[in-house]
C-alpha cells in the first residue's frame, strides 16, 4: 500500500451508523483486533482487554439512549476495557480502539465510537471486574450508508508552532 492510499483511509473515515446484516468473517475481525494488539502502550504494558460482543441481547443492554439504538443493529461491537490501576490505561485504549477503527476502514467496514454509556451497568452486563474501566466502544460492520464529512477546524485553528501564543 501507498502512503497516499493509507492517508486516504485516514482522510475518508466516517462514523458509520447504519450496518449491513452480513456477519463479518472471522479473520477479518482478526485482523482488525490485531491491529489493536500491535498498538503502543505506555511501558508496554498493555493493560486492557477488549470485549467482542455480538450476542444480541447483550448488545441490547449497551444501548443507553436512543440516538444510539444503531448499536443493535451493528453485528459486533467492541468494548475497551482498562485496567484503572495502570497510569496510562485510558490512553491506551484509546490507542489501541482507534487502530482498529482505521484497519476496519481498510478493510471496508465502518465503525462508530460509542461514548454513551452508563458504565456500571454495562459492566454488569458483561460482567465486567471492578478494577476493569470501560473507556468506549465502537461499533463494526459493513456499512449501509457513506455519511458525509464533518466539518472539522482548520490546521490553522488546530496547530501551534513552537509557543502556544
Ligand atoms: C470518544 C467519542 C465518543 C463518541 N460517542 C458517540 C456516541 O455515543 N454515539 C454516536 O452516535 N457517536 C459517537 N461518537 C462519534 C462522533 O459523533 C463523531 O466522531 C463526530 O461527529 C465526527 O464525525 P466523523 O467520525 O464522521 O468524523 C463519538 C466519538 C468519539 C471520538
Amino acid at each position: 500500500m501507498s502512503s497516499q492510499e493509507l492517508l486516504r483511509i485516514i482522510y475518508n473515515r466516517r462514523s458509520v451508523r447504519k450496518y449491513e446484516r452480513r456477519p463479518v468473517p472471522d479473520d477479518v475481525l482478526r485482523a482488525i483486533l490485531e491491529a489493536g494488539r500491535q498498538a503502543p502502550s505506555a511501558r508496554n504494558l498493555q493493560p486492557y482487554c477488549f470485549i467482542v460482543v455480538r450476542d444480541p441481547e447483550l448488545k441490547k443492554k449497551l444501548v443507553f439512549s436512543e440516538w444510539n439504538r444503531f448499536i443493535e443493529e451493528a453485528p459486533i461491537v467492541i468494548v475497551g476495557c482498562g485496567d484503572s490501576r495502570a497510569k496510562w490505561a485510558i490512553v491506551d485504549v484509546v490507542i489501541a480502539l482507534q487502530n482498529m477503527v482505521i484497519a476496519a476502514e481498510a478493510l471496508g467496514l465502518g465503525t462508530c465510537w460509542i461514548g454513551h454509556f452508563t458504565e456500571d451497568e454495562a459492566k454488569r452486563a458483561l460482567k465486567i471486574p471492578e478494577h476493569m474501566k470501560v473507556v468506549a466502544m465502537i461499533t463494526l460492520g459493513y456499512p449501509a450508508e457513506r455519511p458525509k464529512p464533518r466539518p472539522k477546524k482548520s490546521l490553522e485553528e488546530l496547530v501551534r508552532y513552537d509557543t502556544y501564543e
